[in-house]
C-alpha cells in the first residue's frame, strides 16, 4: 500500500461536481496487471468533461480522471513488462471509468500500455499526449488519401486548442500550407509562430449556411469542432479533398447534403485515438518521437503541477484552452 496524490472528483449534490487534490491509497485502485508510477500526464477536453460529471465519459463518482499517463512500471504480473519499464498509456478506459493519469499511480491491464519509443522521453511524450496522438492519426488519414503539399492549403479548426495546435505544428513542419481557424484573436501570433500561413476567424466557418456547396478552398482539413463547422468544411473542400473528423467541441450533430460527396468526390474520414489497436498507437508514437524536437511543440506546451489542474480544467471546459498543457505529477 502506498499513499499518493491525485485529482479526485466527487458528486457533492445531484449533478453538482467538485474537484480537489487529495491523498489516495494504491490499495483503492482497480485490479490490473501493471501498477504504474505516473510522472507526467496532459490535459484533454475529455478530462474536463469527466471532471464536470459528463455521464458520457464517466458514469460513477468519486473518480480520478486523466486519459493520459507516462510513467514507470512498479509492479507487473505480465510477461510483457517488468518493474522499471517506462510506459505510455492513453485511451481505452483510462480516466473514464478507470482511475486515470491525473494521479501519481494507476493500475491497468497490460494491454493498455506501450513501451515508450527509445527517442521519446516520458516528459516529451506527454507534450503530445492524446492530443498529439490524435493530430498524428488525423494527418495519417489525410496522407492515406494521397494529400500532398502541392494540392493546396490544409485547414485546422480549433487551432489554438490541444489537437489543433499540435496539428498545425506537425503539418507546417511537413511542408503543408496551413490555414488555422481560431476563435481567439490573441492567439494569431502564436499560431503563425508555430507555422500557420494564415489565421482565420472561427466565425467564418461556424455559422449555419443553407447553401449546399461553398467555394473550393481547402485540399484537406483536420476538424475538432463538428457541428456547422464540419458541415461548412465539407462544403469548402476542393474536389477530391478530405477532412479528418475527430472532435465535437461545437456539436456532435451536423447537417448537410450529399452534394459535396457526389459532385466533388470529397471524403469524410473518422479518427479514433482511444480504442484503436495498441500496435496502431505504437506506430503513431514512433512518428511523434521524430517530431519531439520541433520548436513548435515546445512553444505550444505549458507545464503545470497537479495542484493547478482543477483551475486549468475549468478553462478547458469553457473552450478557453490555449495550446497544450503538460502535467508534472512530481512538481
Ligand atoms: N477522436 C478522438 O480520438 C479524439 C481525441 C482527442 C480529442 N478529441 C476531441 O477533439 C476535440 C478537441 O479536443 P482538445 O483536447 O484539442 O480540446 P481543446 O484543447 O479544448 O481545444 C478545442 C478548441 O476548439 C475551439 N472551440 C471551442 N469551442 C468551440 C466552438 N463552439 N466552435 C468551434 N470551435 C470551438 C477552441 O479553439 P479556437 O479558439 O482556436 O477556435 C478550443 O481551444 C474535442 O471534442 C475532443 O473530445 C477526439
Amino acid at each position: 500500500m502506498t499513499t499518493y496524490r491525485a485529482l479526485y472528483v466527487e458528486e457533492v449534490a445531484e449533478k453538482q461536481f467538485e474537484q480537489r487534490i487529495t491523498e489516495r491509497d494504491t490499495a483503492d485502485l482497480p485490479q490490473g496487471e501493471l501498477l504504474v508510477r505516473v510522472h507526467y500526464s496532459s490535459l484533454n477536453f475529455k478530462d474536463a468533461m469527466s471532471a464536470h460529471g459528463n455521464p458520457g465519459v464517466t458514469r460513477t463518482f468519486p473518480h480520478q480522471p486523466g486519459i493520459d499517463a507516462a510513467g514507470v512500471v512498479e509492479e507487473s504480473s505480465s510477461g510483457d513488462f517488468k518493474a522499471g519499464d517506462e510506459v505510455i498509456v492513453t485511451g481505452y478506459d483510462l480516466g473514464m471509468n478507470t482511475a486515470g493519469g491525473l494521479g501519481q499511480y494507476i493500475r491497468i491491464p497490460a494491454a493498455w500500455a506501450l513501451q515508450r519509443p527509445a527517442n521519446l522521453s516520458l516528459r516529451a511524450s506527454m507534450q503530445f499526449g492524446t492530443a498529439g496522438l490524435t493530430a498524428q492519426l488525423c494527418i495519417n488519414k489525410l496522407l492515406q488519401m494521397g494529400l500532398t503539399a502541392q494540392q493546396g492549403p490544409v485547414l485546422v479548426t480549433g487551432a489554438s486548442g490541444g489537437v489543433g495546435s499540435i496539428a498545425v505544428a506537425l503539418l507546417a513542419s511537413a511542408g503543408y500550407t496551413v490555414v488555422a481557424s481560431s476563435g481567439k484573436a490573441d492567439q494569431a501570433e502564436m499560431l503563425k509562430r508555430i507555422g500557420a500561413a494564415e489565421v482565420i476567424d472561427r466565425a467564418e466557418l461556424s455559422e449555419p449556411n443553407k447553401r449546399p456547396m461553398l467555394k473550393e478552398r481547402f485540399a484537406g482539413a483536420v476538424d475538432v469542432a463538428g457541428g456547422d463547422t464540419l458541415a461548412n468544411v465539407i462544403k469548402s473542400l476542393q474536389a477530391g479533398g478530405s477532412v479528418a473528423c475527430c472532435g465535437l467541441v461545437q456539436s456532435p450533430a451536423f447537417d448537410g447534403t450529399v452534394l459535396p460527396f457526389i459532385l466533388r468526390g470529397v471524403n469524410l474520414l473518422g479518427v479514433d485515438s482511444v480504442e484503436i489497436p495498441l500496435a496502431a498507437k505504437q506506430a503513431a508514437w514512433e512518428q511523434l518521437a521524430d517530431s519531439a524536437e520541433l520548436d513548435g511543440i515546445a512553444a505550444i506546451n505549458r507545464e503545470i503541477s497537479l495542484d493547478e489542474v482543477p483551475g486549468e480544467l475549468r478553462t478547458l471546459f469553457g473552450g478557453g484552452m490555449k495550446g497544450h498543457v503538460l502535467v508534472n505529477l512530481d512538481g
